[in-house]
């Protein structure tokens, strides 16, 4: 439900909300390049601001690394309590030349905001906020109280999320969790996301010689460390793409056929999907479709290798170092620590003897299956489907969000929402990350709704 007069005072501000939004959108608060630290401190103040400007109360609390966010809406006595979790960092903008305009230069084209954040996930955010605005304006007050809790840390695995979580709890009890920080199935295609992915991000580093030696004089009689990580990396799978990892699939939660037949059901374009990407062919574990393989199953990635040369020309040695960054996606049940250990002890036990092979983990998120059983869920079905006019379907996503399960784990929360705004061509994390301002409008709209439709 979202009533007529709230629905035209969206619509009314739609232009001054775009250039809210292309306000944050100029900030770059990369969160893992300490030189943009008093960036993200800006994006969380602007955040702040918009919040108090609304009637909020609460601080901006300082972490180790990067502020967090929470504040709260006025008290509206008997109302249910949404917490809203979204983040202001966004990841590097890098390669630069890639970008039709500059990153931290939003440009509206085609009905698209283009800028690093956009869809990822300033402007999926920054819905609710103006959702607040709206009804705020329009009734004077929300129907429900809404505690804000936002980070500028996400990006980089929301490493001091976990202790304020357990330090604020009594402050973040709430009914239910909203957040919007993933995609629809398509641009008229709502959806709500049940599962996320996990993730265990691993660095590899060999080191051999003390120094870079001569091909020709040495070449021969000292193991490469280049060679050793990619015979290293080469054992990590099996030829037909499975992961060669012993253990890896054991905690895996499997599909079951209803969900195997849900997910069949929805429709999906590979020429389309191939042709965004830029390949002649998808590829992946065998057995599974796309969709499942994308969404529900298990990967190993490499995410970057270096050692040795790689200028301009030719240049003979054998390299002292080299090293790679691999990450794993993981599904409910498997636990990032017991997949950390087990790669990395798989990873020791290959290295050849000659060359030294250390691991280290750098971040972590957990997988998370939702249930889709609550009341909550019904409140977002109907808000969906009056914000963008069409009711929404349920969906797996391949990506990671750390907080969801940090919320479930100590709030001791089911109730969660996660309604993304976001199409799976926006680009998060690539050039010419944009968003739909049709997404923006209808996304407050949704918002909205909810409010009124968590107040039933
Ligand atoms: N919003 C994304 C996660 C996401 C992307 C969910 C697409 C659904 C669809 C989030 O900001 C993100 O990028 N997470 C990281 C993990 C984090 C630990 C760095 C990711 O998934 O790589
Ligand atoms: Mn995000
Ligand atoms: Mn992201």
């Amino acid at each position: 439900m979202l009533p007529d007069m709230i629905s035209s005072y969206i619509s009314d501000h739609l232009d001054v909300f775009t250039g809210e939004l292309a306000q944050i959108l100029s900030i770059p608060s990369v969160s893992t390049l300490s030189e943009h630290a008093p960036d993200v401190l800006r994006a969380a103040q602007w955040v702040f601001d918009q919040l108090k400007k609304n009637g909020f109360n609460g601080r901006i609390y300082p972490t180790e690394r990067h502020p967090i966010v929470l504040a709260r809406s006025a008290e509206v006595s008997g109302a249910p309590v949404l917490l809203l979790y979204g983040h202001y960092d966004v990841q590097p903008p890098e390669p630069l030349d890639e970008w039709q305009t500059p990153p931290f230069a939003p440009d509206i084209r085609d009905g698209f905001i283009y800028a690093r954040g956009a869809s990822d996930d300033k402007g999926q955010f920054l819905t609710y906020i103006k959702a607040v605005e709206a009804v705020v304006g329009v009734s004077g007050k929300l129907p429900i109280n809404l505690i804000v809790l936002a980070e500028g840390e996400e990006e980089i695995g929301s490493p001091n999320l976990e202790k304020f979580l357990i330090d604020h709890r009594e402050e973040l009890r709430a009914d239910a969790v909203a957040i919007s920080d993933s995609s629809k199935i398509g641009p008229d295609m709502p959806a709500i996301t049940y599962a996320l992915r996990g993730l265990s991000y691993l660095q590899v580093d060999i080191s051999g010689p003390r120094f870079d030696l001569h091909s020709g004089v040495f070449g021969g009689i000292v193991y490469n460390p280049a060679q050793a990580l990619v015979d290293i990396l080469q054992k990590l799978k099996n030829p037909d793409g499975s992961i060669a990892i012993p253990g890896f699939y054991e905690d895996a939660v499997g599909l079951a056929q209803w969900e195997r037949e849900e997910m069949a059901a929805v429709p999906i374009d590979i020429d389309a999907l191939k042709n965004y990407v830029g390949v002649s062919e998808l590829t992946g574990e065998p057995g599974y479709s796309v969709t499942e393989r994308n969404t529900a199953r298990p990967t190993l990635d490499i995410n970057g290798l270096w050692g040795g040369f790689s200028g301009e020309g030719a240049k003979t040695i054998i390299p002292a170092r080299a090293g790679a960054k691999v990450s794993m996606r993981l599904v409910a049940n498997q636990v990032p620590q017991r997949i950390d250990q087990m790669v990395s002890r798989f990873i020791t036990d290959l290295c050849p003897t000659g060359v030294h092979a250390e691991v280290r983990g750098l971040y972590h998120a957990d997988p998370v299956l939702i249930n889709r059983d609550t009341r909550a869920m019904v409140a977002a079905q109907r808000a969906i489907e009056a914000g963008f006019g069409k009711k929404p379907r349920f969906k797996r996503e391949g990506g990671s969000i750390p907080v969801v399960n940090l919320i479930k784990k100590h709030l001791d929360q089911e109730s969660i929402l996660l309604l993304g705004w976001g199409n799976p061509d926006d680009g998060p994390h690539s050039p010419n990350e944009r968003f739909s301002l049709d997404d923006f409008h209808r996304g407050i709209r949704t918002a909205a709704a909810l409010f009124h439709e968590m107040a039933r």
